[in-house]
């Protein structure tokens, strides 16, 4: 029997350690799901206090319940550790680091640099190394197999990579890790095979693909589709908005052709982890080969002033009731990238306070799901909603719609809204 036939088998048995690296919105889900489908799983994170809080059942993923952490911890089938020598004990490991952005929008590849590293100092023959986290095609041959491969040992036939694009969607209700198909793609045909057999007992299909770069451009394809289609109803907003027609009455009505057309919304603009951030992974690699992506250019520019728009309408809108912006309290609803979330990265709600700040403004926030953040330094804290503060306002601009706002109440309260989702309900 081969390395990769024995996997295989074990696999199928559940018999197979596994190992997460990075235990954030991505990796924890994951790990709790191979739990849940039979498999023994150590997590590894660089943060002491994330491993603690874990091992004493307490989740800071808001899609992973502290029940359902505590129900594998208790069966023994979850733990984690910083730990990075004991990477030598898992037999599969996938990573899931983050990949940000540099200050000059380059890919920032560090963490998935400084994970490699940890993996290779315990690689041993019989391992599979599965790279989870979104970055620009050419990654897993061109940093983790070289890294790897120091070693002695051989892909394909010692030791297994593969990517596989991780797809959660924060917050969905429908969708999670189980039942959202996953991608897989392998540096060889058995690097493939032991990854879609390792990953078949916790997901329900998987869809291999013939390589590694193939599988990371899917990830960077389905997150520029979203950021180009985004950039295009964003368009389509400040189009309406010169023509005085309704954009979302356009964008329903045009959802009622039964093909050929799907539904995107316009907003305050681009936020969260993925799809800000993802395009332009892809944006410098093409850089590098010569070649421009204007769609991911043009879908990040228009994108990128949405909140600029926005506080226009703000400022309008003042305009309107005979006041400035310089003095005038504006209550932001929501911070949060989107709705029912407790994550801010990348959320426009930012630029727009920045920017609603730097014109003179006294802006506030109310948000259920971030009761505070710190930016720049300053500390900012929600305030209660309820009407007395809604009426205090000079304007309330509604910049996430969070299902739990009580939006007829901040109709009847308010003295002016600016809403960048469409989240009031209509007049009667
Ligand atoms: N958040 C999403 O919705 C989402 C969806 C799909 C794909 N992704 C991709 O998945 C990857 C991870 O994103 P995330 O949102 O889970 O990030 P995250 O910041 O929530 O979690 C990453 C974790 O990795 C840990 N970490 C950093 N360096 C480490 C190292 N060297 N060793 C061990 N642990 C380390 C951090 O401490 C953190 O806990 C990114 O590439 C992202 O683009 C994210």
């Amino acid at each position: 029997m081969t390395i990769a036939q024995d996997l295989i088998a074990r696999a199928e048995k559940r018999d197979v350690l596994f190992g997460i690296v990075g235990l954030g919105y991505v990796g924890l889900p994951l790990a709790v799901e191979l739990a849940n489908a039979g498999f023994q799983v150590l997590g590894f994170d660089v943060q002491e206090k994330v491993v603690d809080g874990l091992n004493a059942g307490h989740s800071h993923v808001k899609d992973v319940s502290d029940a359902q952490l505590q129900a594998v911890v208790k069966a023994g089938r979850f733990s984690a550790t910083t730990d990075m020598l004991r990477l030598a004990e898992p037999d599969a490991v996938s990573i899931c680091v983050p990949t940000p952005l540099s200050k000059f929008k380059d890919p920032d590849v560090s963490y998935i640099v400084a994970a490699t590293e940890a993996v290779k100092r315990t690689l041993r023959r019989g391992q599979a190394i599965i790279l989870e986290s979104t970055t620009y095609p050419g990654t897993t041959r061109e940093i983790l197999l070289p890294a790897l491969e120091s070693t002695d040992l051989t892909v394909g036939q010692d030791f297994f990579l593969a990517f596989s694009p991780e797809r959660v969607d924060p917050g969905n209700p429908k969708y999670g890790t189980r039942n959202t198909p996953k991608v897989v793609g392998g540096i060889t045909e058995d690097c493939a095979r032991v990854a879609v057999a390792l990953y078949q007992p916790a997901i329900d299909a998987l869809v291999p693909v013939s390589t590694t770069e193939t599988a990371e451009l899917v990830k960077l394809l389905e997150n520029t589709f979203r950021s180009v289609n985004i950039g295009l109803v964003n368009e389509m907003a400040i189009v309406c908005d010169k023509l005085g027609v309704d954009v979302w009455e356009v964008i329903e009505a045009a959802a009622t052709k039964p093909f050929g057309f799907m539904k995107f919304l316009p907003g305050p603009g681009l936020g969260g982890h993925c799809i800000p951030i993802d395009p332009h992974y892809l944006a410098w690699k093409m850089r590098g080969l010569n070649y421009k992506t204007r769609f991911i250019d043009l879908a990040g520019e228009v994108n990128t002033e949405m909140p600029l728009f926005w506080v226009r309408k703000v400022a309008e809108a003042l305009n309107g009731q005979g006041k400035a912006v310089r003095g005038a309290g504006v209550l932001v609803l929501g911070v949060a990238y989107k709705r029912d979330i407790d994550d801010i990265r990348e959320s426009p709600a930012l630029d727009i306070i920045r920017l609603l700040e730097g014109q003179g403004a006294r802006v506030s926030y109310a948000d259920p799901h971030v009761p505070k953040f710190s930016e720049n330094g300053h500390e900012f804290r929600s305030v209660a909603l309820d009407s007395a503060t809604v009426a205090a306002a000079d304007c309330v601009m509604i910049v996430t719609d969070h299902s739990s706002l009580d939006y007829p109440m901040i109709r009847r309260h308010a003295k002016l809204v600016v809403d960048t989702r469409n989240a009031l309900p209509k007049e009667d």
